[in-house]
């Protein structure tokens, strides 16, 4: 082939379902396998996190929206302790769990998911819970790093919540309960990691909004999300979200090493955790009052003040030895640093700014917290060249996908340019999502 650049067949988009679509699907398939009528259908979406990436279980920031892209569950309460699920991803077999004297790990393979929140909501005291049967159909692309499991669990946690009665699922604040048995079944019964980020995405977004989740345990519902206009037509972009296909697996032990790292350090430091850092030189150095969610990143001398910012860390990471240590706390801060840096630039357009944030903050995970793969490195570097304004891998990473913010209509083009590089690095080729901010988990039907 020489120097020609190698084409590779057109791009594939993975559309989203339909309300209705989805909904009648899952029916269906709920009909086929139990011969019943459901009690009702709820969904849940995926999500991309636009920034602040592996912060959340270091009680830091995010920035995630909801993906039009969504989860349905057709789901039916049954009066015993059994739980009956199909799923349309699979191969149109029954699992069959039993509720009753069920213990943490207990269920292998997908299942763990969904019996995991009727087990966990038990198991935080909500007796009331029993049996169900489920039928899923979800068009949120499995192991494409935008939350697929959070999609299952909190469909799951809503439809259990209304059969059951529990009441949680219609304030903002009831919300956070249903999250948390989401986030334990992954925990707990799938032995997947999650700090958080992807259930609170997929339970509190809002269409045309992304949420910034500040994960400090002491935050109560109030506190702890607020609603960010995020219009990307206002300003002429697009966001491309890129499935690498690079397989992508939470619980193979390094989310769990990047995690214990962390805790470590945090202890090393004498802190609670390392969100305390990233504050404490904020302020110190006025990164705080610099950059303001309503004035725009407004010091003169911002650069001057970042620089101190870096070298206040620079000295607290001094205190460390293990460089692995020090290249990874550096990572949580100076992410936790561009949450509000990329919210103040956004609402005041500066699109070039937003996208140098996502930019570093690739970089940064890169670098030094050593979380991506080639796939995802060379599909960012591949947007950067073809024009977008800046682009990053979104969730946990070793695989997954990137977004990058390209001009409105460049969308396609940027993913065409990255399949083509996939195609002449040997890679699988990738599949592309157009992201809007959607809205979070609802009853369908
Ligand atoms: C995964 C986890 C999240 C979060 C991201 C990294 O998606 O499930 O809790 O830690 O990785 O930001």
């Amino acid at each position: 082939m020489g120097n020609q650049t190698m084409q590779s067949a057109p791009v594939q988009y993975l559309d989203a379902l339909s309300s209705e679509d989805g909904a009648s699907r899952a029916i269906e398939l709920f009909r086929d396998t139990f011969g019943a009528e459901p009690d009702g259908v709820w969904s849940a979406p995926g999500r991309v996190n636009l920034i602040g990436e592996h912060t959340d279980y270091n009680a830091g920031l995010c920035l995630p929206i909801a993906l039009p892209h969504r989860t349905f569950v057709a789901l039916s309460a049954r009066g015993d302790d059994t739980v009956r699920l199909v799923s349309s991803i699979g191969d149109g077999g029954v699992t069959t769990v039993d509720l009753g004297g069920l213990a943490a790990r207990g269920v292998h393979g997908w299942a763990a998911y969904p019996a995991g929140v009727a087990w966990a909501l038990r198991e935080n005291g909500f007796d009331g819970v029993r049996g169900f049967d489920a039928a899923f159909v979800s068009c949120v692309p499995v192991g494409g790093g935008l939350s697929s499991s959070a999609a299952m669990t909190c469909s799951t946690a809503l439809a259990l919540d209304d059969v059951y009665g529990l009441g949680f699922g219609n304030s903002d604040e009831g919300r956070v309960t249903l999250i948390g048995a989401a986030m334990k079944a992954e925990n707990d019964m799938a032995g997947a990691s999650t700090g958080g980020l992807d259930q609170n995405a997929s339970m509190r977004c809002t269409p045309g909004h992304a949420i910034l989740l500040d994960c400090r345990p002491e935050l109560d519902a109030f506190h702890s999300v607020t609603q960010q206009p995020f219009d990307l037509e206002a300003l002429g972009l697009e966001l491309l979200v890129l499935d690498t296909q690079a397989a992508h697996q939470l619980n193979d032990g390094q989310y769990e090493t990047r995690r214990g790292m962390c805790e470590d350090a945090a202890r090393l430091l004498g802190v609670k955790n390392i969100r305390v850092v990233a504050d404490e030189i904020s302020h110190s150095v006025g990164l705080d009052r610099a950059v303001t969610a309503s004035g725009g990143i407004c010091a003169h001398d911002f650069e001057n003040v970042v620089e101190s910012a870096d070298a206040a860390l620079a000295e607290v990471l001094g205190r460390l030895s293990d460089e692995t240590m020090k290249r990874r706390v550096r990572h949580v801060v100076t992410e936790i640093w561009r949450v509000p840096q990329f919210v103040a630039a956004f609402s005041a357009g500066d699109v070039k700014m937003a996208g140098e944030l996502f930019n570093a903050s690739h970089d940064s995970l890169a670098a030094d917290y050593e979380v991506t793969v080639p796939e995802l490195d060379v599909a960012v570097d591949t947007a950067r060249r073809n024009g977008a304004y800046g682009a990053r891998m979104t969730g946990g990473g070793f695989g997954g996908s990137i977004i990058a913010l390209v001009d409105k209509g460049q969308g396609r083009r940027v993913a065409q340019s990255i399949a083509d590089g996939f195609a002449a690095h040997g890679f699988r080729a990738p599949r592309a999502l157009a992201a809007v901010a959607s809205d979070s988990a609802r009853r369908e039907a």
